[in-house]
């Protein structure tokens, strides 16, 4: 069954290798499985656009790009991604839950890159219309850390990814920064805690916003309910 629900816009930040995807797959699998209508989605990317435009600031294979090029590329991601992905999604009742958002501009092109927190905040409020997450998960991850989950098995690195560790703590400073300044919006847990642990702590937090915000869903249908994702 479909529960009709007021859409609920939640994004998940941290630096790479912090486990992200992971739990915002078990997000959407946790909240499908309650009745409510999830889309996933990702930046850079989320619409043919952006998608291309992923492609473009991620490789290799262009050489140097400027900074500021590269801020207007992830802000030019993005405002597609919130006028044509998220917004109508939010408008239908549906839960958006997005790997990266404008957080990740702040800390990747501003701390990062240098480029400054407010410049970077105020290309992105145009670029959004001013569009901010209800919930923002912070998975907060050790750059070494990060690294070494990031590049388990044979992965490789992408553009961003294989910067030095100084730029990867500068990024987990500015995350920390933007949520210490707004606490009442951000979740911020620590991305070694195990996955079980973490999962049961997002959705506890996100079904409690669902419910404030008027979701039909009550305390005895999600007690009774064991936290999906654990299969075998
Ligand atoms: P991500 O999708 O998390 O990488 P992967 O799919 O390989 O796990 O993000 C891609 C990279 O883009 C990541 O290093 C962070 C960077 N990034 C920015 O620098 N600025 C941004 O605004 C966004 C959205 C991502």
């Amino acid at each position: 069954m479909s529960i009709k629900s007021p859409g609920l816009f939640i994004a998940f930040e941290g630096g790479d290798g912090a486990g992200k995807s992971t739990q915002a797959s078990r997000l959407s699998d946790a909240l499908e499985s309650r009745g409510l209508t999830v889309l996933r989605t990702r930046e850079p990317g989320g619409t043919p656009i952006g998608e291309k435009l992923r492609s473009l600031v991620l490789d290799h294979g262009h050489g140097t790009i400027d900074p500021r090029t590269e801020a207007l590329m992830f802000a030019a991601a993005r405002a597609a991604h919130a006028s044509q992905v998220i917004r109508p999604a939010l408008a239908e009742g549906t839960v958006v839950i997005t790997d990266r958002y404008i957080d990740s501009s702040v800390a990747y092109q501003g701390a990062g890159r240098g480029l400054g927190a407010e410049g970077v905040l105020s290309l992105n409020e145009w670029a959004t219309e001013g569009l901010h997450p209800d919930l923002t998960v912070l998975l907060d991850v050790d750059p070494s850390d990060g690294r070494r989950r990031r590049t388990a098995g044979d992965a490789t690195e992408d553009r961003l990814e294989s910067e030095p560790d100084d730029f990867h703590s500068a990024i987990r400073h500015a995350f920390l920064d933007l949520a210490a300044a707004a606490p009442s919006s951000y979740l911020v847990l620590p991305a070694d805690a195990d996955i079980e642990t973490l999962a049961s702590r997002i959705l506890e937090r996100v079904e409690s916003l669902l419910v404030a915000n008027g979701a039909p869903l009550t305390p005895e249908s999600l007690q009774s309910e064991t936290v999906p994702g654990d299969r075998p």
